[in-house]
């Protein structure tokens, strides 16, 4: 087998994980086929057209066209395939345990269909909880028992780091690959899909440029289990990271200290690092609040209490309250207010608003009696849908959001907010008052423009 050998590849589920590897993988010249329940998704990434908000998506969407197909159907394409990825949802359940409903059936589908002759590897990609590599081995063997077969594949565990708004970016240059296989073929099919990228032997997208001074990936092997914790590992101590941040703001804002500053002199100890210490309204997302639930559950099901963790998300509930706090103190009369939202994605550059920030602080404020009015550049349109019961105002722009207002609360750092006229939009507001929940503006020009400002922890 040789390294540049390209493979034949199926992804179940184009999901933001699915899809982002799929078009990733046919970039690199492996021939692709991304598999997914959703006949209008499918219908739209046949057409070239994203799914997903993703900068830089489309456009290699159409550049690996010849290398990626979609199809609704499992079956026809596993005959051939020499590795199969599994990234369907993983959603949470009441209780915080992880539904593996959709990779149990995925997983029972390749059992019936799979060629026993030439079997493929299996990857798990969808972060699941430690034991699904295991579980998913099971239940393929179920099957093919029932076809009179033998259980002769490998499951490996191969977790994605991407976070949404770059994920093409930390697919092409990850820090890490971590690949938990139990047999050293399957160790070496994964090197040779990600050859390319752990070389860097590829020429990078015109819209994802290699980032100077980068260096190459490591390839991290482990067992399956070590590689599934790693996962929840990695998320819960990046929540934790902004929780520890976000508990500071707090003790910064009494004393009268500059989170901003204090995050900047302390990122810059090479022990501790600069990313992930952004004080905020609080993380959201499809991975974040469901993953740290998860392996709280985990914990509960093996009686090894984790109250660190446990008080990181105690910590984000109530940060996802501060701006309500700020308007309180500020306005000190919330009910029969105008307040302007301004963003409504959990991060900036996605349209994703699972678990927003935004959710929450707009509930309340109904709640309270507030009249709101809402915008964001993306993901208006996914929220409408949503949340079609919801007596808000949406406006067209953040002009408009202004109009009137009492106060406006940025609660996504959307690179747009940075270049608003301040000043004329501040003529427009029945009281210049914003609440800075990403501590994005320059809070000396916001001043010199009039307005009362507040940011979180400074
Ligand atoms: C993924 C992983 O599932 C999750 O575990 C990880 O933490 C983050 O990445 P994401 O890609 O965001 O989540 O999932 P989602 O956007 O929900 O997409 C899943 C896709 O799988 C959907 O397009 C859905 O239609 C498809 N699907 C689901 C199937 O094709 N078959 C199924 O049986 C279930
Ligand atoms: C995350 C992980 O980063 C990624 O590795 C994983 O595989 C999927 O989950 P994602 O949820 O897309 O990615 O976004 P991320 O950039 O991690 O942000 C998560 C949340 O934390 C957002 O709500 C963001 O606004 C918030 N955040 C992030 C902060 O409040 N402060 C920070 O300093 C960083």
């Amino acid at each position: 087998m040789k390294m540049s050998e390209k493979l034949n590849i199926v992804i179940v589920g184009t999901g933001y994980v699915g899809l982002t590897t799929g078009v990733v993988l046919g970039y690199l010249g492996h021939r692709v086929t991304c598999v997914d329940q959703d006949m209008a998704k499918i219908d739209k990434l046949e057409r070239g057209i994203s799914t997903i908000y993703e900068p830089g998506l489309e456009e290699l969407l159409i550049q690996s066209a010849a290398q990626v197909k979609f199809t609704k159907d499992l079956l026809r394409d596993l005959v051939d395939a020499q590795v199969v990825i599994i990234a369907v949802g993983t959603p949470a359940k009441e209780n915080g345990d992880t539904d593996l409903s959709y990779v149990e059936a995925v997983a029972r589908e390749i059992g019936m269909a799979m060629d026993v002759l030439k079997p493929p590897l299996i990857i798990n990609k969808s972060t699941v909880p430690v034991g699904t590599a295991r579980r998913v081995e099971t239940v393929i063997c179920e099957e093919l028992e029932k076809r009179g077969q033998g259980c002769h594949f490998s499951v490996a565990s191969n977790p994605e780091f991407l976070r949404e708004g770059s994920a093409l970016y930390d697919t092409l240059y990850p820090d890490r690959i971590v690949v938990g296989a139990n047999d050293i073929n399957a160790l070496n099919l994964v090197r040779q899909m990600y050859a390319p990228i752990l070389e860097q032997t590829f020429n990078p997208p015109q819209s994802v440029p290699r980032p100077e001074g980068y260096s190459l990936p490591a390839l991290v092997s482990t067992s399956p289990t070590s590689a599934e914790l790693i996962k929840y590992t990695a998320n819960a101590f990046l929540a934790t990271k902004i929780s520890f941040i976000n508990e500071f703001s707090a003790i910064a804002e009494k004393v009268g200290a500059d989170i901003v500053e204090v995050a900047k002199g302390v990122g810059l100890d090479r022990r501790i690092g600069a990313g992930f210490l952004k004080a905020g309204v609080g993380w959201g997302g499809s991975c974040f609040p469901k993953d740290v639930r998860s392996i709280l559950f985990t914990g509960s099901q093996y009686n090894c209490e984790m109250p660190l963790v446990q008080a990181a998300l105690e910590v984000n509930r109530r940060q996802k309250l501060k701006a309500i706090e700020k308007l309180q103190q500020l306005l000190k009369v919330v009910r029969g207010s105008t307040i302007g939202i301004l963003g409504l994605a959990f991060k900036a550059d996605t349209d994703d608003i699972r678990e927003s920030p935004a959710i929450e602080v707009i509930k309340t404020l109904l709640e309270m009696g507030a009249r709101v009015k809402v915008y964001d550049p993306i993901a208006m349109k996914k929220y409408r849908q949503t949340y079609a019961d919801q007596q808000v105002v949406y406006c067209g722009t953040a002009e408009d959001t202004a109009s009137d207002a009492d106060a406006l609360v940025i609660l996504t750092d959307w690179d747009e907010f940075l270049h608003l006229s301040w000043a004329e939009m501040g003529a427009t507001m029945k009281n210049k008052v914003i609440v800075d929940g990403r501590n994005m503006l320059d809070r000396e020009q916001l001043q010199q423009a009039g307005f009362t400002y507040s940011g979180i922890g400074r």
